[in-house]
């Protein structure tokens, strides 16, 4: 697909320099070349190397995330929350655009597996004196760093870092562009909530065959939206059917490869799906230019109590956060049954956990299952 405006040209190519600048190739890593998800859960074929975009993950590496996820969820729960996985090594989170959910996300994942965090906040470093982001992050990778958690507004900026260090690279967000593991960890909730609308709990016998032929809108600011760059990837990937609902200023330049289906009735659209998945309108992205106004765009877009509605028993609401209230959700709606924003907040920290030790563990990673054993985890 083409990723967004000037950025997937970018990333595609800065992907494979990272690849080739330690003699492996980025491109090769998880689920690339291994088979479609499905039971037994097929471990990828190499070990991650960086995740920067949900491209780099075929179904059987979403799979396998996800798995890793189901095993590292449980200790989560736990009173004491702490495993002692990834010790000695040193996540930095690098965070050069605001963040709540995002960061603190990655810091609690990389806590409870006891790695060490460098917390980096450019407001309060040497970038306020006109340090660049390639001496910054080599300076931060000189302390000895094992994993960079990159946030930039700059789409392609995580896969830049990669090329610069001898460290691996998660892209946590990288303006219009991706945020791959927002994209994972949504899977992991919708795949969540399937399996309990079913009565089954999860575990090795829960694979992603209940994204095939699953639908899903993504309705609003799709034109600014990394998140629904990922998740559109991740859902056809898996064989989900996506249909983006938005007005026309709001739809990306070019859908060429995006295999989605293009609506503006919402009413028409939320019926037939089993997710609506609600954008934030990113008015600090310049979207009010794009709108005659908040108002409007509510009254065509906005999921009201009366279009709530319409939807199917079983649909569920999701929406990455922050919310506009009143804007893109209303509150009634955000804070009904079926609305799972704060499950997605929760299973964040799982997946991040999950994606942290792919990425450290490298090839000596456990299998989910023999991970979930080791870490006293029922029925792994
Ligand atoms: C998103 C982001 O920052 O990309 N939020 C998030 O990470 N949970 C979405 C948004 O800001 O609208």
């Amino acid at each position: 697909m083409s990723g967004g405006p000037v950025s997937s040209d970018l990333v595609a190519h800065d992907t494979a320099g990272a690849g080739e600048a330690d003699g492996r190739d980025a491109r090769e890593s998880p689920g690339v070349h291994s088979t479609p998800a499905r039971a037994g859960w097929p471990a990828p074929a190499s070990p991650m190397l960086h995740l920067l975009s949900m491209a780099d993950l075929d179904a059987g590496g979403i799979a396998h995330v996800l798995r890793v996820t189901d095993s590292l969820g449980e200790v989560v729960r736990r009173s004491i929350p702490r495993v002692p996985a990834l010790r000695g090594r040193t996540v930095v989170s690098l965070f050069a655009e605001e963040s709540t959910r995002t960061r603190l996300s990655f810091e609690t994942a990389a806590r409870r597996m006891s790695a060490d965090v460098l917390t980096f906040s450019p407001a309060t470093s040497s970038v306020k004196k006109g340090e660049s982001l390639r001496d910054t992050v080599e300076t931060i990778a000189a302390m000895g760093a094992d994993a960079f958690v990159v946030r930039h507004s700059a789409a392609g900026a995580p896969a830049r870092v990669a090329r610069w260090v001898d460290a691996h690279v998660v892209n946590a967000g990288d303006g219009w562009h991706e945020h791959p593991t927002q994209a994972l960890l949504d899977c992991y909730t919708i795949r969540q909530c399937r399996a309990e609308a079913e009565g089954r709990t999860l575990g090795a016998e829960v694979g992603t065959e209940c994204f095939v032929g699953l639908h899903v809108a993504v309705v609003g600011d799709v034109r600014h939206s990394r998140v629904a760059r990922s998740l559109v990837i991740a859902l056809r990937t898996l064989g989900a059917r996506t249909t983006l609902v938005c007005p026309g200023t709001l739809a990306p330049p070019s859908l060429e490869g995006w295999g989605v289906d293009v609506s503006q009735d919402l009413d028409a659209v939320l019926p037939e799906v089993d997710v609506v998945y609600v954008l934030r309108l990113q008015l600090e992205r310049g979207t009010g230019s794009y709108l005659p106004s908040a108002r409007e765009y509510s009254a065509g877009f906005g999921l009201t109590v009366r279009r709530a509605a319409r939807l199917a028993p079983g649909a569920i609401v999701m929406h990455p956060g922050p919310m506009n209230r009143g804007v893109e959700i209303a509150d009634e709606v955000a804070d009904m049954a079926r609305s799972v924003v704060l499950r997605q907040v929760a299973n964040g920290v799982a997946v991040r956990m999950a994606v942290l030790y792919l990425l450290l563990a490298g090839p000596n990673a456990l299998e989910a299952d023999e991970l979930g054993r080791s870490l006293g985890v029922a029925g792994a």
